[in-house]
């Protein structure tokens, strides 16, 4: 359990109730830093040990075989290469998929700043992924109220300002609006959700929120009380525009998922609950979830980029320029310190920050296989492989730019009207 909290770690405006430096990993939805050793350093993430501490699952190539049979497609590279790397429950989506029985996707973000970074994308290109492969319908939530009680300074009008603002950049990434449902908390609370937000705030305690998310005498009452909020999203009788006004068959149907690892609490919390209830005796659906990494910063793997601090991201507005000084001048290298000895002892992969941006934005494992090679074996420079990074990156904010110039406030509000959805779920079985 998380008790650290680290207001360095946040993308957030410091907070004052919680500034002191964890020595040991911390990660929650407010926190994230790795260990930081004796000499003062932070150490990568441990995202073996998360898996432990958070009792989940990791995706094992049986999983993933299981995956192609069933959906026929090949996984993702993220998949591939274990940057989606944990799950709970995973199989009783595939289960249900098999069967043709219905679920439905959820994510979301926290609309904190207009200044969205490229780490910030990596869940939602996931998920789109997922919505072409399921075929199936997608909430994104934007939690406009929680960006406002976790800062200090923000008013609510500038969290709704971003709200809009980031739902133009998530729509950019290209999901269908047949098939997605776009919600601001402080617009879409009431009615049935709100019934859901209630039921699950009543089986919460103040002892577990603290322990979940090491909330302490002094936080604020809004913020203790926001993870019923998050949770009961992941309940399909929170939208009954879209899975109908039916309870007793709405109350089975289960949420997947996709998130960074640091959202795992609250889905933990809502799981628990969603096991004790009952809905005219018919049990809660508990929500599945599958597990990104972070995007680590552009100084290394101990930490992930922040969107208030300029050089440690690549933003979604960056210049092709600035991306290149960014790479250049901040990327932590796993190179050694003479060229000399490079030659002679090649790089560190595992936490050259260029390196690891390939493995999320270079598609092509045979290429990205090629300059592992190239540069453990010294024979790759670190400015060759910086390099090539910065043409990754560049292609991919320039065709992100490129998207996201076509999408106005009209496109926005078709996102974001209440109105019922289409899909198909799987193509064999039958419609639901
Ligand atoms: N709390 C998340 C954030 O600060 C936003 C969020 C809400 C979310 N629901 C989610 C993220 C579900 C992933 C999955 O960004």
């Amino acid at each position: 359990m998380a008790t650290n909290v680290d207001a360095a770690a946040l993308d957030e405006t410091p907070i004052s109730e919680s500034v002191h430096k964890p020595s040991k990993q911390t990660v929650d939805p407010y926190n994230v830093s790795g260990e930081v050793g004796e000499d003062g350093v932070v150490k990568a993430i441990d995202y073996n040990k998360l898996i432990d501490e958070f009792g989940t699952k990791k995706i094992d190539d049986e999983l993933l075989a299981r995956f192609e049979r069933v959906t026929g497609k090949r996984p993702h590279h993220f998949l591939r290469r274990g940057i989606v790397f944990s799950h709970r429950d995973f199989e009783l989506i595939l289960d249900r998929y098999e069967r043709g029985e219905p679920f439905f996707l959820y994510t979301g973000r926290g609309p904190s700043s207009d200044s969205v970074h490229v780490g910030h994308t990596i869940p939602f290109e996931f998920t789109k992924w997922l919505q072409d492969t399921f075929d199936v319908p997608l909430i994104i939530m934007m939690t406009d109220d929680e960006k406002y009680l976790f800062s200090e300074k923000k008013t609510i009008e500038e969290v709704q300002g971003y709200c809009t603002n980031n739902a133009k950049d998530i729509i950019a990434i290209g999901f269908d609006p047949a098939k997605t449902f776009i919600f601001s908390d402080f617009d879409y609370v009431g009615g049935a959700f709100y019934r859901n937000i209630v039921r699950l705030s009543k089986h919460i305690t103040l002892n577990q929120a603290r322990a979940i998310f090491g909330f302490n005498d002094s936080t604020n009452i809004g913020r203790i009380h926001f993870g019923s909020i998050q949770g009961a999203t992941s309940w399909a009788s929170s939208f009954p525009h879209i899975f109908g006004d039916d309870e007793s068959k709405t109350v089975g149907i289960p949420a997947l998922i996709p998130c960074a690892i640091d959202q795992d609490p609250d889905f933990r919390m809502t799981r628990d609950v969603s096991a004790r209830l009952k809905y005219q005796g018919k049990p809660y659906a508990k929500p599945s979830l599958i597990h990104a990494l972070f995007l680590p910063a552009l100084q290394g793997p101990g930490t992930k980029m922040s969107a208030s601090i300029d050089e440690s991201a690549i933003f979604l507005k960056d210049t092709p320029n600035q991306i290149k000084n960014k790479i250049n001048k901040y990327a932590f290298s796993g190179g050694k310190v003479s060229q000399e000895e490079h030659r002679q002892y090649g790089g560190d992969t595992s936490v050259d920050v260029a390196y690891q941006y390939l493995r999320f934005f270079l598609e092509d494992d045979e290429e990205l296989e090629r300059i592992k090679v190239e540069y453990e074996s010294g024979r790759m420079l670190t400015g060759e492989l910086k390099a090539i990074c910065i043409r990754e990156l560049q292609k991919y904010v320039a065709a992100f730019q490129e998207r996201r110039a076509k999408v106005d406030d009209e496109t926005v509000k078709l996102f974001m009207e209440r109105r019922p959805l289409q899909w198909r779920g799987n193509p064999r079985a039958p419609l639901v």
